[in-house]
């Protein structure tokens, strides 16, 4: 699908570029959104979604990308098409049956609703980790094996000890449960919980890992070693996060993606979005005036 001209045209202003165009002139208002929605050499690209429940538009006709190695963070009020927009990514709200998706998704270039897709595999590669742990009533070891097992990504018991040992150890939490692999995971305390949901969404070896709101029943300590492991997954995966904490966004992502009823207002570099946004929408809520 081709791009618009507008979208083309803001596709890779440079933050410098932005931060002195912007000491020369007002704040945008535009409906279109500004800044870097669209990267170069990007994971994911969606164009023109609109996702609808019954006749209710909840997105309008937003464009992004996702890139390789980056945390992009979602940003908006409360009811603005965060969660809806990143279910949109991995087909969750197929599981809803009145909400309509239209546009293109892509990932690795393959669009990702085309009727050819198995979502099973498609949500391996696209995990999800929510607001809530959500561990399975099981122990630590099969939460983290059952992926890979359903998945068929090993045949041997020794293959899979050594998935659940890397996996939890990539969520920083092998330590912590070495000795207790056969407790029920739903044993560990909330922090505990989120890293080994965390452990079960990596075990399946994802190109992109969505998050929403992961923290926001965490306590600080638990948060902290949270966004420690975003930092360090970014290496090797993309993130997506849906965060209600601008101190959380700026600490984890690299781009920032304002949402305002049911818009993609503003994306662009976290720096730049929290010292000097571009759209007014942008500014106000990033100062408390808004939401
Ligand atoms: N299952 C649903 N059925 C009908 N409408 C829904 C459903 N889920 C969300 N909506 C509506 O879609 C809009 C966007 O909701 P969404 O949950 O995506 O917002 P959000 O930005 O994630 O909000 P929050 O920050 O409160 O989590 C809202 O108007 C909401 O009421
Ligand atoms: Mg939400």
């Amino acid at each position: 699908m081709e791009l618009t001209a507008e979208l083309a045209q803001t596709a890779f202003i440079q933050p410098e570029t932005a931060i002195t165009d912007e000491l020369n002139r007002e704040k945008s208002t535009d409906r279109q959104t500004i800044g870097t929605p669209v990267i170069e050499n990007p994971r994911m690209t969606c164009r023109n979604v609109e996702v609808f429940y019954g006749d209710k538009r909840a997105i309008n006709n937003i464009s992004i990308d996702v890139g390789r190695e980056e945390v992009l963070a979602m940003i908006g009020p409360s009811g603005c098409g965060k969660s809806t927009f990143l279910r949109c990514l991995n087909r969750m709200n197929d599981t809803i049956p009145i909400c309509r998706v239209r546009g293109e998704i892509c990932l690795d270039g393959t669009d990702i609703y085309h009727s050819s897709v198995d979502i099973v595999p498609l949500r391996a590669r696209v995990g999800m980790v929510f607001q809530k742990p959500n561990p399975f009533p099981k122990s630590i070891y099969d939460n983290v094996a059952y992926g890979p097992k359903i998945h068929g990504l090993t045949t041997s018991r020794q293959d899979l000890d050594t998935i659940v040992e890397d996996s939890l150890t990539k969520a920083g939490l092998w330590e912590e449960v070495r000795d207790r692999l056969h407790e029920p995971g739903t044993g560990l305390s909330g922090g505990q919980q989120q890293r080994l949901c965390i452990a079960r969404a990596i075990a399946v070896s994802p190109e992109v890992i969505l998050m929403d709101e992961p923290c926001s029943a965490l306590d600080p300590i638990a948060t902290a070693k949270v966004e420690e492991l975003i930092a360090e997954l970014r290496a090797q995966f993309s993130i997506v996060i849906v965060t209600h904490s601008m101190q959380q966004a700026a600490r984890v992502s690299q781009r920032t993606a304002y949402f305002h009823l049911g818009d993609l207002v503003e994306v662009g570099q976290t720096e730049q979005i929290f010292t000097n946004p571009g759209h007014r929408l942008t500014e106000d809520y990033i100062t408390g005036r808004f939401g």
